[in-house]
């Protein structure tokens, strides 16, 4: 408990804002008979508007999912390539997470994070072609979308199902070709 006090005191100390919610947080726990759960200050920081700025969590946030769809898209290629076998239940836990995953960058390129290199490879192109750039995401979550379906009739390495995991892929290769430092 007091070293949890403790790291919540040195967290409080990054920002007077911080402090404030820690201080609330502190004497909640205080007055507390039962030992208090897991410390919550990330969360109660965030909530305040302190923490990391929405410059950093945007950036942190794209780069996270960008990096896992990256992950579990990579087998689904070489699926489609034919260098690797189709296994269902891999196949569609990898597609559903891409499904989900595509939904984050969306909301992930605000304004005050086009901040070029070195704290992101997002070209200042997203920021001034932001329609196409938009429609780069629909698209994206589009494909991912129908790739499940496609995955869930077929459940095979069909030429349907290879269409549907080149069609995201193409989306991946356009969208880095244009707004992404190589
Ligand atoms: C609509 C545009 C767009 C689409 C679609 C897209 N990406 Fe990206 N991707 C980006 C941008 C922009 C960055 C750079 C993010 C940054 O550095 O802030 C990026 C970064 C990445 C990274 C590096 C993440 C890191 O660790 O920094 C990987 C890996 C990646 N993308 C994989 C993929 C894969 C795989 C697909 C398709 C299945 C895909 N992306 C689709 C725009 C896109």
């Amino acid at each position: 408990m007091r070293q949890s006090l403790t790291g919540l005191r040195a967290i409080a100390a990054t920002g007077a804002a911080l402090a404030l919610s820690a201080g609330i947080i502190l004497s909640a726990n205080a007055q507390s008979a039962a030992p208090a759960p897991a410390p919550a200050p990330a969360p109660a920081a965030r909530a305040g508007g302190a923490g990391p700025s929405l410059t950093k969590q945007a950036i942190e946030t794209r780069k996270a999912a960008y990096a896992l769809i990256g992950n579990y898209f990579r087998q689904l290629g070489a699926v489609a390539k034919g260098t690797a076998p189709y296994d269902e239940a891999d196949a569609t836990k990898r597609i559903a997470r891409i499904a989900f995953l595509s939904s984050l960058p969306g909301e992930a390129f605000p304004d005050v994070s086009n901040v070029g290199e070195p704290d992101t490879k997002a070209k200042a192109d997203v920021w001034t072609n932001r329609a196409d750039f938009d429609k780069r995401l629909k698209d994206f979550q589009a494909h991912a979308a129908a790739l499940v379906q496609v995955n869930a009739t077929e459940k095979g390495a069909t030429d349907g199902f290879k269409a549907a995991v080149v069609a995201l892929g193409e989306d991946c290769k356009g969208c880095h070709d244009t707004y992404k430092v190589k």
